[in-house]
């Protein structure tokens, strides 16, 4: 009798919305956590890390909220291994189907000495005894021994050895700073193989940071070594460089299956919507050349390319546009076209949407199609995110009038709403007709703000395509960012400008409890 070896199954663990949340700017509310938790959950990721609880009250209702209505996957929340946090995590995680509960606690000499102060002894005990507690709670428990990539080997194996004594079923080990290489991180997870005695009873995880663009290739090192889970985010968001790229770690374990002879869960064609979804919803756009995802990651430009592409695919192209979800047909819907399609693209591009956002949205689309002939999948994406960024009472514009006359300064009147109440200004100041629409947005709202980056893109395809404007702006030292679709590029901006001031003001519940 033959027997067939089955490829070792990697779990993929998603960190979007917690390590991924850390970028400046890039915070969400609860309505884009959910829908990102969704989005993450119809790709086939394995584990969701849904937030930190104990940071905010945000960060606590996200992962309550997802645990309770997400499912296929397992949420998990973070906790340092101190008491509060981790009765945080649990209680925002008890009402879920499959949870866990991931502590962690540095363990590098770096952070031993300048960050906590406690010597190897104390780390242990405070590991084990922050295991334990979460085990209390729940069976599927993650331990993360912080900057293990600089930690010593022997304490590193010690560590890990004690938390899985305690309970750990997954040990993860974190590169924090994006320190390691891809022949050193190997060299830790062996280490770790080889010496840790009761290393079979844990799940090993990595956690790569990308400072030195080496998160893909670190943690394809450890998964060759053994490691079975990839802590990733999609879009490779996260502090700093950002983490690991969901969509290029899972696609090279797919295109070089015949090497790495393991595979993952993940339904790749949602990757493409899964990114769009996320980079609209930061507003934290995706380079056009990024692997792929990228809107050039399988344009062929030199002409041998495309001749060899013509003949044969395969010459050039080492996946399929279709495997990663590029669709070739970028369906066109126009004024006769009613809610079943619209709720049918809105579906293929990652949304879900309830009755009452798809009527909201079949508004919208109505009178884009009225505008504009052809309403593509961009502009769709567009419009229903212009609705998500409509918070509950907040600013809105009512009406603008603006004139700009060259050698002249511009003048702006506006007058924005919030709840029944509308204020009116008038500048007549300015750089330009945005700029004095900027001033007269912090004239009425009384937040001010400096401008770090400002752009202007088409949502689609087409002379009478959206203007999708992104802004990135700064507040008391923190980054907000801002997004806003019209078919008028002036008011694409103001509306850009404006949802970073709403931002700002919801961003004021980010506080520590
Ligand atoms: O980078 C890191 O060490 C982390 C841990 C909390 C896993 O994000
Ligand atoms: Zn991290």
């Amino acid at each position: 009798m033959s027997t067939t070896n089955q490829p070792r199954q990697i779990t993929i663990f998603d960190t979007t919305l917690r390590d991924g949340e850390q970028s400046p700017g890039c915070s969400m509310n609860l309505s884009e956590k959910l829908e990102v938790a969704q989005s993450l959950a119809d790709l086939g990721v394995n584990v969701i890390e849904a937030g930190f609880p104990i940071t905010s009250v945000g960060d606590f209702q996200a992962v309550q909220e997802i645990a309770k209505s997400v499912s296929g996957a397992t949420i998990c929340g973070l906790a340092r291994c101190r008491d509060q946090d981790i009765d945080r995590a649990w209680e925002a995680l008890q009402h879920g189907t499959n949870v866990r509960i991931h502590v962690f606690l540095a363990t590098s000499a770096i952070h031993r000495e300048f960050k906590l102060k406690m010597d190897k002894q104390e780390i242990i005990r405070r590991a084990v005894e922050g295991v334990k507690r979460a085990k209390s709670y729940c069976d599927d428990i993650e331990f993360s021994p912080e900057d293990a990539a600089r930690t010593e080997a022997d304490f590193l194996c010690e560590v890990v050895e004690a938390a899985i004594q305690a309970g750990a079923t997954t040990v993860n080990i974190p590169d924090t700073v994006g320190y390691a290489t891809p022949a050193h991180f190997a060299g830790v997870i062996d280490n770790l193989m080889n010496r840790v005695p009761n290393i079979d009873q844990a799940v090993i995880s990595v956690h790569c940071h990308n400072d030195l663009g080496l998160a893909v290739a670190n943690s394809l090192a450890a998964v060759e070594h053994g490691a079975g889970q990839i802590e990733c985010t999609v879009n490779g968001l996260g502090e700093r460089a950002g983490n690991c790229s969901l969509e290029e770690v899972v696609m090279a374990i797919r295109t070089r299956n015949d090497y790495y002879q393991v595979e993952t869960s993940i339904n790749t064609p949602r990757l493409v919507p899964t990114s769009r979804l996320v980079s609209n919803i930061t507003g934290m756009l995706v380079q056009r050349n990024k692997a792929i995802v990228g809107r050039n990651a399988f344009a062929h430009e030199a002409g041998i390319h495309q001749d060899g592409m013509l003949k044969e695919p395969t010459t050039y192209e080492i996946m399929r546009p279709a495997d990663v979800g590029f669709t070739q047909t970028d369906l066109v819907l126009g004024k006769h076209s009613g809610r079943a399609a619209l709720t049918d693209r809105a579906r293929a591009l990652g949304y879900h949407l309830t009755d009452e956002q798809l009527e909201a949205v079949f508004e919208d689309f109505k009178d884009l199609a009225d505008k504009k002939k052809e309403v593509y999948d961009g502009d769709i994406a567009a419009l229903i995110e212009q609705r998500n960024t409509r918070f509950v009472d907040q600013w809105q514009i009512v009406s603008y009038e603006v004139q700009s006359t060259s050698g002249q300064a511009p003048s702006a009147t506006l007058t924005l709403a919030r709840g029944d109440q509308q204020h009116t200004t008038s500048i007549d100041c300015g750089d330009g007709p945005l700029d004095a629409l900027f001033r007269a947005i912090e004239e009425i709202t009384g937040t001010t703000v400096v401008v770090r980056d400002f752009r202007v893109q088409s949502a689609s395809r087409g002379k009478d395509a959206q203007g999708e404007s992104t802004i990135e702006v700064e507040h008391h030292g923190q980054v907000y960012r801002g997004r806003g679709v019209s078919t008028d590029t002036v008011e694409a901006g103001t509306r850009a400008f404006l949802n970073a001031i709403n931002r700002i003001e919801v961003g004021t519940n980010k506080n520590t409890t």
